[in-house]
């Protein structure tokens, strides 16, 4: 059994810190749902760490759909969310349905993620009303970044936190379960979080915040180029792949791998016949 969106919602009321993480293929969604990860975001970030794009603009939905069903694939309790790629929800409200529709019926997520405050009030309004939950996503909006102008700290004047903060009840009212915010202050963070009733999950947007996600490959050090200074590194993975793979180079040039635990020997003991079985057996 899946946790649902109530469940979310209730750890706000009951003070419990609500941990997210992305995830994009069946193996680490696996592990981390061993580790006990119960909310999973299959994130638009996947453009730049799976697919080697720049940003999250040229992430398709046939690209989301495909990662999501892996994720849904490698869990079975956590609540996996399926991020809208940018102008898959926008066009029209018939769009947005069709798209998010696509998620939860061909991918197997139980919500999506989309991106704006109060432009995209009716647009949730149309998910929830029609049985799709939403998880908002304000603040810094990397969908935006061509018009934001850059990956930069979002409502530091007393006027734009404000903005920030009507755009987080707008989605509220509109009838999202929880709301992602994105690069703003800590004093904003916790504005946000005891203005609304549903939970705030932050990414660089203080300690205040119900709960908080990161980028898989960014807590874990596996991100290549510059990380955000949010994005805390819980292991360095990045250099453990490299040094693992250095070993590996090593012993298979020094002829030191395989050895005698990774091999087979045959059951007879001439050589022709054996050999004949060896090749049997890789077949
Ligand atoms: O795409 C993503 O991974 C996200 C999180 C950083 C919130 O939107």
């Amino acid at each position: 059994m899946r946790l649902t969106v109530n469940s979310i919602k209730e750890m706000k009321h009951l003070g419990k810190k609500i941990p997210m993480l992305t995830a994009y293929d069946y193996t680490s969604a696996r592990l981390i749902e061993e580790a006990g990860v119960d909310f999973i975001l299959v994130g638009d970030s996947l453009g730049q760490v799976i697919l080697g794009y720049q940003n999250t603009i040229p992430v398709t939905m046939e690209e989301m759909l495909h990662h999501t069903k892996a994720v849904v694939r490698g869990t079975n309790q956590a609540l996996v969310v399926a991020d809208m790629p940018f102008l898959t929800y926008h066009l029209s409200h018939e769009q947005a349905l069709h798209n998010a529709g696509r998620f939860l019926q061909e991918g197997g997520a139980q919500a999506v993620k989309l991106e704006g405050g109060v432009r995209m009030r009716e647009t949730v309004q149309a998910l929830t009303r029609n049985g799709i939950p939403v998880l908002g996503h304000i603040g810094l909006t990397p969908q935006s970044i061509n018009q934001l102008g850059g990956t930069r700290v979002q409502g530091k004047t007393k006027q734009l936190a404000d903005e920030i903060l009507i755009d987080a009840k707008a989605i509220e009212e509109a009838g999202a379960f929880a709301v992602v915010v994105e690069l703003v202050p800590e004093e904003l963070g916790r504005l946000i979080t005891e203005a609304l009733s549903i939970p705030t999950i932050g990414i660089g947007a203080g300690v205040h915040c119900d709960g908080q996600v990161l980028v898989f490959h960014d807590m874990l050090g596996m991100s290549v180029g510059p990380v955000p200074r949010h994005a805390k590194a819980f292991a360095n993975l990045g250099s453990a792949t490299k040094e693992a793979v250095g070993l590996y180079l090593s012993e298979v040039r020094s002829g030191r791998f395989p050895t005698a635990n990774e091999s087979f020997v045959s059951e007879g003991s001439d050589g022709a016949s054996a050999q004949v079985r060896t090749e049997r057996l890789l077949k």
